[in-house]
């Protein structure tokens, strides 16, 4: 590598856009140990979407396919930012290429893809990630360390929930979110966020049970151009069937002893990103809601019992990511999920730096927490075509809990 990184984006979409926008915020936050940042290419089939990206996220050029991106010596760093289904042949190219490439979640649209990404990953001479973004939100940081201190105690039940609704509407068109196997639906769109954030603090799924999968709105209108994100875009009178969840919920047994209820859904009217959940544990409650990003709800039993209650902690420099993280880091200013990507593509920028471990972020995820991430979703899947069997998670590439 050159004494500056260059960095590409492939997908201008919902999420392209906000791995583009974090690149350029990742050496504005923390200490200056970064190299400098080139931002170099936004990649996107549709030479509109990457141009305009490109533009306004001060990016020199946009390419229209990321085999160019792939040739550029100049682009070290790629985030793989497009539908699932592609994933694999795009990151195999990278990496080809001797590219450092962060892809998004989940690692495929199928577990066997992700299993050969991951085997991939593991013989890759450059660094190669997957982003669970939401272990980057403070307040979710902030209750693993309650767990970890003791303060909180091991959890004993883990409830959450990711509700949205951008699916509400039977007349929003039909992409590739809604096509593919059970589970590939919301289960994997959000679900596994929800299933990752509750390892984080519980540890590792052993075994799922109470699968549950519901298609509420079995037909969509195909597009009349192109879609982007959960976008609403004018349709045809044609439509195509939908093959995957529109709902899903399944019940975690959780190698700690722990146990935990998970609910997903992309058609809940009124919640456009609802991502809650509370972890009750032995000495203590917590909970954290997507809507209030900079607080988090706690209870603890050693309080007095005559003035005891949840409280609201509101988030600031005494708490993960914060000092620095934020421009002005003054208690109380307000920070939300855009962030989340933003200390995400610094701690991959580290990474690939060789800034060491312990003066860095947390490292982003490994492949084989991804392809861990997708066998619950499977189980999931398999639990849910049994009737709500119990089905048994692999452990042996088990290490999101770490
Ligand atoms: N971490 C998060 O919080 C988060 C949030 C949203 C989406 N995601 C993930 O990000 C990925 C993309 O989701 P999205 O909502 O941004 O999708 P999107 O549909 O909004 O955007 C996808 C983009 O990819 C482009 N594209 C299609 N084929 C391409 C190709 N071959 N080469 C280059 N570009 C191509 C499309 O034109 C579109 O602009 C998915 O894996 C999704 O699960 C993660």
């Amino acid at each position: 590598m050159t004494d500056s990184i260059g960095v590409a984006v492939i997908g201008a979409g919902m999420a392209g856009r906000a791995h583009a926008a974090a690149y350029r915020a990742a050496s504005t936050v923390f200490a200056s140990t970064l190299p400098p940042i080139r931002l170099v290419s936004v990649g996107d089939v549709s030479e509109e979407f990457g141009r305009l990206a490109a533009e306004r996220f001060g990016y020199e050029r946009n390419d229209t396919s990321w085999q160019a991106i792939a040739a550029d010596p100049g682009i070290h760093v790629v985030s793989v930012v497009v539908a699932n289904s592609l994933h694999r042949e795009i990151v195999e190219g990278l990496v080809a290429a001797g590219k450092h490439v962060l892809c998004e979640k989940p690692l495929s649209d199928s577990l066997e893809d992700a299993e050969a990404m991951a085997e991939l990953a593991r013989g890759a001479a450059t660094v190669v990630r997957v982003g669970h973004t939401y272990l980057r939100a403070p307040g979710i940081a902030f209750i693993r360390s309650l767990i970890d201190d003791g303060t909180l105690g091991a959890p004993r039940h883990f409830s959450g929930a990711y509700m949205t609704d951008y699916a509400s509407n039977p007349r929003a068109a039909m992409s590739w979110r809604f096509r593919g196997t059970p589970g590939t639906g919301a289960l994997a769109d959000v679900g596994s966020h929800l299933a990752y954030i509750s390892e984080f603090l519980c540890g590792v799924i052993e075994s799922v049970s109470g699968g549950r999968f519901v298609t509420a709105i079995a037909e969509r209108p195909l597009p009349l151009g192109a879609v982007i994100g959960h976008g609403s875009t004018a349709v045809s009178d044609e439509t195509e069937a939908v093959t995957n969840d529109d709902f899903a919920t399944f019940n975690a047994s959780f190698a700690s002893g722990a146990a935990g209820n998970l609910s997903v859904s992309r058609i809940a009217h009124g919640h456009a990103n609802s991502l809650s959940f509370e972890v009750f544990c032995e000495r203590g409650s917590a909970r954290w809601d997507q809507n209030r990003p900079s607080e988090i709800r706690l209870f603890l039993t050693d309080d007095r019992a005559s003035t005891n209650g949840y409280r609201t902690v509101t988030l600031g420099p005494a708490h993960p990511y914060l000092a620095g993280g934020l421009a002005m880091d003054a208690p109380a200013v307000g920070f939300g999920q855009n962030d989340l990507f933003v200390y995400q593509a610094r701690a991959f920028l580290e990474e690939v730096a060789g800034i060491p471990e312990e003066e860095s972020l947390p490292r982003v995820a490994s492949f084989d927490d991804g392809v861990h991430n997708m066998t619950v979703i499977r189980a999931v899947a398999e639990s849910a075509a049994a009737d709500g069997a119990a089905i048994a998670v692999p452990t042996a590439l088990a290490v999101a809990a770490d």
